[in-house]
C-alpha cells in the first residue's frame, strides 16, 4: 500500500509533528507499506498531483490546519482515506469550548469556564467574578499547552490573555482543578476499545503538564496502567469513550482528564494525539500489547474500514 505521511505543516506543534514522523517511518512495516512523506507546509502540490496514486494517508499533524478538520477535508476531496477522525469531529475536538458544551451535554463534568473577549483585557472583573482562581488561559485552538497559563493572582490574569490571544482570536478561561492528571486512549471504529489509562507526573518543578514538560526528556512520569482502583478505571475508559462519541469521532482518541476531590473532570480530547518517544497514546497501546509498529497498521486498517 502507498502511504502519504503528512508531518510537519505550520502549527506551533511543527517540531511535535516532525519528531513523531521520524518515529512512524522507523516503525512502520516496510514490506506491507510504502511510505512517502509529505509536509502540507511545502508540499500541497505534489500531494494533489500524486492523489491518484496513493492509498490511504497517515496524518501526524497537530493543532491548526492539521488536527483541525482543514487537511481531511482536502483528503475528503482527493479521495484518500486517513487515519482517525473526519472534518467534523477534528473541527470540534480542536475547538476547546464547543468541545466542552458537547462533554456537559453528554453527562461528562468540565471545569468551569468563560470565554475571554478584548473588553476583558481592559477590565478582567468579569472574570475574577464569575470564576475562582486559581484560573488556567488558554488560546481555545492548540495543542501541547501552547500559549496557556496558570494564573494564581488577579494582577497575573491580562498578561495570561494576552500570550493567549497571539496563539488564537479566541481565548477561554477554565478554574484550575487540582488532582490526579490522567488520560485515556481508545481505539476502534464502531466498537470502541478503551487503551489502559495512563497517569502524568510532571516533575515538581511543572505547575502543570506545559509544553517543556511534555517534550523534556525525563521531565514527565508516566505510569501505565495508572495505579487506581479498578472501578475508577473502568470510569476514566467510560468517559474516554463517552467524549470520543460526544464528539462524533472516528479511529482513535486520547482524551485528557483530571481526577479531583469533586470527581473525574474532562479537560480536552485530542484526534492525533502525539507520536513521540515519550507520547501517551503509544503507550497505553503497547501496555494494551500493541506495540508501535502494531498500532500504526491498526490505525491505518481502522482508515480503510
Ligand atoms: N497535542 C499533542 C501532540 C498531544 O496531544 O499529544
Ligand atoms: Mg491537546
Amino acid at each position: 500500500l502507498r502511504v502519504a505521511l503528512l508531518a510537519g505543516g505550520k502549527s506551533g506543534e511543527r517540531e511535535v509533528s516532525l519528531a513523531g514522523a521520524r518515529e512512524v517511518e522507523k516503525a512502520i512495516n516496510t514490506e506491507r507499506y510504502d511510505v512517502r512523506r509529505y509536509d502540507p507546509a511545502t508540499d500541497l502540490a505534489r500531494l494533489v498531483a500524486d492523489a491518484p496514486q496513493l492509498d490511504v494517508a497517515f496524518i501526524l499533524l497537530h493543532g491548526p490546519l492539521g488536527e483541525d478538520g482543514s487537511i481531511q477535508g482536502l483528503l475528503d476531496l482527493l479521495e484518500i482515506p486517513y487515519q482517525g477522525s473526519g472534518v467534523l469531529g477534528s473541527a470540534l475536538a480542536m475547538d476547546k469550548d464547543l468541545a466542552k458544551q458537547l462533554y456537559r451535554h453528554a453527562g461528562l463534568l468540565v471545569p468551569a469556564w468563560e470565554m475571554a473577549g478584548s473588553a476583558d483585557l481592559d477590565d478582567p472583573a468579569r472574570l475574577l467574578q464569575s470564576l475562582k482562581l486559581p484560573l488556567v488561559v488558554k488560546p481555545v485552538r492548540q495543542g501541547s499547552s501552547l500559549g496557556m497559563s496558570l494564573v494564581d493572582q488577579p494582577a497575573e490574569l491580562v498578561p495570561a490573555l494576552k500570550l493567549a490571544f497571539d496563539f488564537d482570536d479566541q481565548v477561554m478561561v477554565e478554574e484550575f482543578i487540582a488532582g490526579r492528571e490522567l488520560t485515556g486512549g481508545v481505539l476502534g471504529n464502531a466498537d470502541l476499545t478503551p487503551l489502559p489509562v495512563v497517569e502524568i507526573i510532571p516533575g515538581k518543578e511543572y505547575r502543570f503538564f506545559d509544553y517543556q514538560a511534555k517534550y523534556q526528556a525525563g521531565a514527565t512520569r508516566e505510569i501505565c496502567p495508572a495505579q487506581l482502583p479498578a472501578e475508577v478505571t473502568a470510569e476514566v475508559q467510560r468517559c474516554a469513550c463517552l467524549a470520543h462519541q460526544a464528539l462524533n469521532l472516528r479511529g482513535y482518541s486520547r482524551t485528557d482528564m483530571i481526577l479531583a476531590e469533586g470527581g473525574l473532570y474532562v479537560l480536552e480530547t485530542n484526534t492525533i494525539p502525539g507520536m513521540t518517544p515519550t507520547s501517551l497514546l503509544p503507550q497505553a497501546a503497547a501496555t494494551h500489547g500493541l506495540s508501535f509498529g502494531a498500532l500504526l497498521d491498526r490505525l491505518l486498517e481502522l482508515a480503510l474500514e
